[in-house]
């Protein structure tokens, strides 16, 4: 075979924020799991590079760039399609998972012989996220789309979870420094129904209205020390796996970020619809739309609720497989 270079499939999964969105970005604790819904990325051969049939474009495509810069040694073009189940662009983690997913692949076309090296892809996948996000970007949704499972972020070490590594970054505030951990946490019969308004809110907006609701009025960092308390105790329940305290928090956790600010009318008409058959219910990812998540033992019940009030509706289990390849020919 020689130098022939081959097709590759690779996948990865979106995640869904249980605590502390927004809040993390200013050190504090945040737990995201990653959903059932995948997206999907094949690269082949070709002629020039293009994605889903349109010419590779920085503009268009910053994330795919900055890695074929990263990880293709060998400029060999490819075509890439991707697809899946993930929305674009609603708080479910979709531009890491394609991050997570188009990384793994480059890994494997550049560099066949070697593991794919999850602490590399995710700090490759973070900075993408953080150059898209005005240099102000959690590690959250890249750590949780290539481990899989349920992740944990800290300014400390946590003894109760599996420390991975850290992550640094310089962000327009000053240095931010992450620990990464793998939380331990399953249940079966414990659903998330995640509700979409359709409505798109892109997250570097989302973050940086916070950052200047933060410079304009610094006293409001309590708030954000205020969702770091909850997490901290949504944390706790969800090891203890009493699923009804994690619900509570994640409700408290809604009510400090609609005060925040990040919220939308849209988003609280799905959260009042889900409200009576959920243990918790919340906005989910930087919101101003996008998707609220509820906690529920009636998948089935709660997401009638939320289509009723004009939501589409995903649902998943918690903690499912991490970034992966899916074939290669
Ligand atoms: C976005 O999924 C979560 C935010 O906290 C931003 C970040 O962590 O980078 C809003």
């Amino acid at each position: 075979m020689g130098d022939a270079v081959e097709s590759t499939a690779a996948s990865a999964p979106g995640k869904c924020i249980l605590f502390g969105e927004h809040a993390v970005v200013y050190g504090q604790p945040a737990v995201a799991v990653a959903i059932e819904q995948r997206l999907t990325v094949t690269m082949t051969p070709a002629s020039s590079w293009s994605v889903d049939g349109s010419p590779l474009n920085s503009k268009k495509h910053p994330h795919i760039m900055m890695l074929k810069e990263a990880l293709m040694s060998k400029d060999t073009p490819m075509a890439l399609r991707v697809s899946g189940d993930i929305p674009n662009a609603s708080g479910l983690g979709s531009s890491a998972a394609l991050s997570a997913a188009v990384g793994a692949a480059m890994h494997h076309l550049s560099a066949e012989h070697e593991a794919l090296d999850n602490d590399r892809l995710s700090a490759l996948a973070h900075l993408a996220e953080a150059h898209a996000q005005n240099g102000r970007a959690s590690p959250m949704d890249a750590s949780t789309s290539v481990e899989g499972g349920v992740v944990l972020l800290s300014n400390q070490r946590e003894e109760r979870g599996d420390w991975l590594y850290t992550r640094r970054l310089a962000t327009p505030e000053g240095e931010r420094t992450w620990e990464v951990h793998a939380l331990p946490a399953a249940a079966d019969d414990i659903y998330l129904v995640l509700g979409n308004t359709g409505v798109h809110a892109p997250t570097a907006r989302q973050v940086a209205m916070v950052a200047n609701a933060l410079s304009a009025e610094p006293h409001r960092m309590q708030e954000i020390k205020a969702i770091g308390t909850v997490a901290r105790r949504g944390i706790e329940a969800l090891i203890r796996g009493d699923y009804e305290a994690v619900g509570h928090a994640m409700s408290e956790n809604h009510l400090l970020l609609r005060n925040l600010g990040v919220s939308s009318p849209e988003l609280e008409d799905l959260i009042q619809a889900a409200t009576p058959t959920s243990l918790g219910v919340k906005l989910t990812g930087a919101g101003g739309g996008g998707c609220m998540v509820a906690l529920t033992r009636d998948p089935k019940t709660t997401s009638e609720a939320i289509e009723l009030a004009g939501g589409r509706v995903l649902i998943s289990r918690l903690g499912n497989a991490g970034v992966r390849l899916d074939s290669q020919s």
